[in-house]
């Protein structure tokens, strides 16, 4: 009796071990890619300890016989996986298969992984919808799902997960009322609903206290949730929420009274139809420690105060219909953007800005006036945008003297007087856009500019005369140079940097010839205008040169693309066809030393299986794996 008992466990034990690296072996099997080799390589059903858990698996966790965490997090692996398949890992807490490409369906049988409390599918490729057996995980924490195919209505129960804290469902194809799920919701402390195609309202007040109390980070952005902002009760008493985000919705009406949150960092709720003033509370000193507001492309109206807030870093405003003068001072602001608004006056009242300032954006208001000197304290100042207003005069000394600056783009404005030469070696200097203005003279190259890191170089619609300098050569890393509708005149300097992608000298006075290496440029980045500027080995005369030649390089083009093609093609078919000899070779002899097999070889041979399987999508490959361990049954 006592025997027959010892062997029944005996045997039950074994079957139970085998189950659990069968189920492994089954998940390795629809691996169909593993770029790393990690898994392949190391899933070894030769390497077991003496409990039965798997020896040195890549990403398996095992104790006493049984798998507890299953993580292959960013391994790129390529292939289906089911979850049918781990239903066997009876004591699994941990699965995290995120940033890999799995194919597969969410099925039901993930509701019988009753012990799990990890759950990462993020960044995959499972389509279908979410069943409701998911809302039967009772101790999970942590679930994510975003970055998938899913889609569907979410099912309802999520109330029961009573340790859920994080809940990430971002970018899927969900569809339904977000307050369905939202209201279910109990001590959650992050939710990320954030890309779907959720609908309905944020009436966050009919949701349970515990939710409004433990949340910390709410992101709703980028769905069709529309009407007031918390209609129902008004703003929730959210105790802890840090970030909310809420952008990229249909919502209407004004922005809530979110100075009593005084755990909020950041708050975005651009691209919205909010309408009404700006909520003044945020934008001054306080007991928040807001740092980040985000409330552009709304229709928000009226002035901007001034900005006392000691926490606020970040301000975007643009794209709303805000009235009156610049604000006279803005804290601690780094980044404020103010653009494509209806602010008006002179840019007098910038000088009040203090030296936190990194980023300014004024562009598309209607600003006048000229531009002030006294704003050398911009220490930290990279990018300074006030293109497409009424701004004129000369420019200021202070421009090229910022330390950090980057960015420049005053174009479309009234500008006038010549350029500033010392613009054009400010070391930092990237992008600089003076188009669209009416400044004269010369183009103030420096000499010694080399170290310069001027990547794009704008000058077009202006009234430069004289010739192109040479020295522009000297900027290594130029990219754009647009210097057209000007009156330059002479010829184009045959030294103009290798990275040049976009040239543009149109609608001027140059002559000469074209320099044979801006050859690849079309002729509308010369022409119209320069009418004595021809193009190399023309035999015709200048007036002619421009069609007859671009005729002459497209026909070139069509030439060797060809040729290209059927390089590539040949190329291609060969490396295809070396694939498979050495791939059938590699097999037979696999096949022959079939009892000798090392781990490593195995691994070898199921890459090669794999790649066999995914160039003939109908032939099963044979895995030794499935006859030398498939014992369970
Ligand atoms: C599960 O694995 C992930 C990825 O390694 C890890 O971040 C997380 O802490 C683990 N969670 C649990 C509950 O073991
Ligand atoms: C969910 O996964 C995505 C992608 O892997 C990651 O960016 C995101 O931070 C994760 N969410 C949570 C709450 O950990
Ligand atoms: C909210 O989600 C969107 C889209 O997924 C993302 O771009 C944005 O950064 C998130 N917001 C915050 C504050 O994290
Ligand atoms: C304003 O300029 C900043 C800094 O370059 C940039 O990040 C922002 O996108 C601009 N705003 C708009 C509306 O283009
Ligand atoms: C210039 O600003 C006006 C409004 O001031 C706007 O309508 C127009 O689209 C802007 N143009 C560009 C090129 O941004
Ligand atoms: C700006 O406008 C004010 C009056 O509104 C004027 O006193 C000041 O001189 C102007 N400053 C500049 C730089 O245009
Ligand atoms: C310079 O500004 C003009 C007008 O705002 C714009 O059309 C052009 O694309 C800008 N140039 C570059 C290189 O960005
Ligand atoms: C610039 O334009 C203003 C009028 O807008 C004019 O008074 C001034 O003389 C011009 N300066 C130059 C250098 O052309
Ligand atoms: C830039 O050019 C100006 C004017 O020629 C000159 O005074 C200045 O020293 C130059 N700066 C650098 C860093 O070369
Ligand atoms: C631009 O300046 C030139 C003189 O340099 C002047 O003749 C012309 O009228 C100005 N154009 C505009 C639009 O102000
Ligand atoms: C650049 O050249 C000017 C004179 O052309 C000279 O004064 C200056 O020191 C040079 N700067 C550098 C950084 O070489
Ligand atoms: C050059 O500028 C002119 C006038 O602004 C424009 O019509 C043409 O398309 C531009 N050519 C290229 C190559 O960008």
């Amino acid at each position: 009796m006592q025997t027959t008992c010892f062997m029944i466990l005996l045997l039950v034990k074994l079957a139970l071990g085998t189950t659990e690296v069968d189920s492994l072996l089954e998940i390795k099997r629809g691996i169909h890619q593993d770029g790393s080799g990690k898994v392949l390589g190391s899933w070894n059903p030769k390497s077991l300890a003496s409990d039965g858990c798997p020896l040195d698996w890549y990403g398996i966790t095992c104790s006493s016989g049984h798998v507890t965490a299953l993580v292959l997090d960013g391994l790129g692996l390529v292939g289906g996986f089911s979850f049918a398949l781990i239903t066997g890992l009876s004591m699994l807490s941990n699965l995290s298969i995120s940033g890999n490409r799995f194919e597969g369906t969410i099925s039901n049988e993930i509701g019988s992984i009753a012990l799990l409390e990890h759950l990462d599918v993020s960044s995959n490729l499972f389509h279908g919808s979410l069943p409701v057996e998911i809302t039967s995980l009772k101790r999970v924490v942590h679930l994510n799902l975003s970055l998938n195919n899913l889609e569907g209505v979410v099912p309802s129960g999520f109330g029961s997960l009573s340790q859920l804290k994080y809940l990430d469902l971002h970018s899927n194809n969900f569809k339904g009322d977000a307050m369905n799920l939202l209201s279910q919701l109990g001590g959650v402390s992050y939710v990320d609903l954030s890309s779907n195609g959720l609908i309905g309202t944020l009436d966050l007040g009919l949701g349970s206290d515990e939710f409004v109390t433990a949340i910390e980070y709410l992101n709703v952005s980028h769905n069709n949730i529309g009407g007031d902002l918390f209609s129902h009760d008004g703003m929730p008493f959210f105790d802890n929420l840090q970030v909310f985000d809420a952008s990229n919705n249909q919502f209407v009406g004004t922005v809530p009274s979110f100075s009593f949150i005084v755990s909020l960092r950041i708050l975005r709720l651009g691209s919205n139809k909010l309408s009404g003033s700006l909520p003044e509370a945020l934008l001054q000193e306080s007991s928040m420690v807001l740092s980040e507001l985000d409330l552009s492309l709304n229709e928000l109206k009226g002035p901007v105060e001034s900005i006392s807030s000691t926490t606020l870093r970040s301000l975007k405003l643009s794209s709303n219909k805000l009235t009156g003068l610049l604000p006279l001072i803005i804290g601690h602001c780094a980044v404020i953007d103010l653009s494509n608004n209806l602010l008006s006056g002179n840019l007098s009242r910038i000088q009040g800005w203090g030296n936190y300032v990194e980023e300014i954006n004024l562009s598309s208001n209607l600003l006048t006036g000229t531009f002030p000197i006294q704003t050398s304290q911009f220490l930290r100042l990279t990018s300074f945008k006030i293109s497409n207003n009424s701004i004129g005069g000369v420019l200021s000394l202070v421009l090229a003297a910022y330390p950090e600056i980057k960015t420049i783009d005053f174009s479309h404005n009234q500008f006038n007087g010549t350029l500033l030469p010392n613009l054009f070696n400010a070391t930092r200097l990237t992008y600089l856009n003076l188009s669209f203005n009416n400044f004269s003279g010369t183009i103030p190259v420096q000499e010694n500019n080399s170290l310069v890191s001027l990547e794009f170089l704008d000058l077009s619609h202006n009234s430069l005369t004289d010739h192109l300098p040479r020295e522009i050569g000297n900027y290594q890393n130029l990219a754009l140079l647009d210097v057209s509708n000007n009156r330059l005149e002479g010829g184009i300097p045959d030294n103009l940097p290798g990275a040049l992608k976009v040239l543009n000298v149109s609608y001027n006075n140059l002559s000469g010839i074209v320099p044979e290496n801006l050859k690849n440029f079309p002729d509308s980045a010369f022409h119209p205008g320069n009418d004595l500027l021809s193009f190399p080995y023309s035999s015709t005369s200048p007036k002619d040169v421009p069609n007859s030649n671009a005729g002459h390089r497209s026909q070139k083009r069509s030439y060797t693309k060809p040729i290209l093609i059927a390089g590539l093609i040949g190329g291609v078919s060969s490396l295809a066809l070396l694939t498979l000899i050495l791939c059938y070779r590699s097999q037979q002899h696999n096949e022959r030393d079939h009892s000798k097999q090392s781990s490593e070889k195995q691994g070898n041979q199921q890459e090669i299986s794999s790649v066999l399987a995914t160039s003939a999508p109908n032939s099963s490959p044979k895995f030794s794996t499935t006859s030398e361990h498939n014992i369970s049954v």
